[in-house]
């Protein structure tokens, strides 16, 4: 029996921490590995060539950590980096590992949600430009229509911790504004900052949209795909460990990381660099 296996999470920065606390709540048995690439972050405002070149260079650290499934917990490197890893380095280099977004999970359960096939998006500018979103609801049915809404403010208001004041509910209300009009009665949340603002951009769009959050989408999704992939699954180790990595250990990553995940990290140091 060779060594046990890791599921790698990685997110530009902190965010993820967010979808790995929904992750293990479903999934405790697992051993999981957390990168967050905090010294760069953000990507939602880089260009589709570096996210994908910080991306790669993340899922090489995590692959050679041993882990044999990757989640690209961060939306703007589900955008576009993951097709192109999926297609162009898994197969050349990994073809016995796998590489996840959440994208799919997210634009799924839209789609399972939605009556009037009328849905809206906000994310990071980057995820909102790549088309991802339009791409994968397009592709689960051709009928839907896509109502996009990049939210740069977000982001740093979250990271702010001022979510919760009269500012952050005003920008908010602008960002929903548009969507409302168009009439959609489900949004995605395509931004793995946004799960924490779930309560208060529900009480903008009113009890008749429904808000689909990747922190609670995404678990039930991975699940389902362990459950259906069992050579997989079995190498897994399940002691219940979570090991966590950033690329900047400053007093902001421990305040934030723990707030995200919910309760107090201790994180390593590394640094990420393209593979030879
Ligand atoms: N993790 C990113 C995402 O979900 C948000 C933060 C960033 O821009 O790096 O799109």
């Amino acid at each position: 029996m060779g060594q046990k296996k890791y599921i790698g999470v990685f997110d530009s920065g902190f965010g993820g921490l967010d979808i790995l606390r929904g992750i293990i709540k479903t999934l405790p048995q697992y051993d999981y590995i957390y990168l967050g690439d905090t010294a760069r972050t953000p990507y939602g405002t880089r260009s589709p060539e570096i996210v994908y070149k910080f991306t790669k260079e993340a899922v090489d650290f995590l692959f050679a950590k041993n882990c044999t499934l990757v989640l690209l917990a961060c939306n703007t490197a589900s955008s576009d980096a993951l097709r192109k890893i999926q297609k162009k380095d898994i197969p050349r280099l990994y073809p016995d590992k796998k590489i996840l977004g959440v994208l799919i999970p997210a634009a799924e359960e839209a789609v399972l949600r939605t009556k009037n096939k009328r849905v809206g998006v906000i994310a990071t500018d980057g995820t909102v430009k790549s088309g991802a979103f339009v791409r994968e609801l397009k592709k689960l049915d051709p009928q839907i229509r896509v109502f996009q809404k990049g939210c740069p403010l977000l982001v740093p208001l979250v990271e702010a911790g001022e979510q919760n004041t009269e500012a952050a509910r005003l920008i908010l209300q602008n960002y929903l504004r548009p969507l409302i009009a168009k009439n959609i009665d489900t949004l995605i949340l395509g931004c793995t900052h946004y799960g924490i603002l779930k309560r208060a951009v529900q009480n903008i769009v009113g009890s008749r949209v429904h808000v689909v959050s990747e922190a609670e989408t995404v678990p039930q999704k991975l699940k389902a795909y362990l459950a259906k992939h069992d050579e997989r699954e079995k190498q897994i180790g399940k002691n219940g460990k979570i090991h966590f990595y950033t690329t900047d250990l400053s007093p902001k990553f421990q305040r934030l990381g723990s707030r995200f995940f919910g309760k107090p990290i201790h994180a390593q140091k590394i640094t990420l660099a393209a593979r030879q």
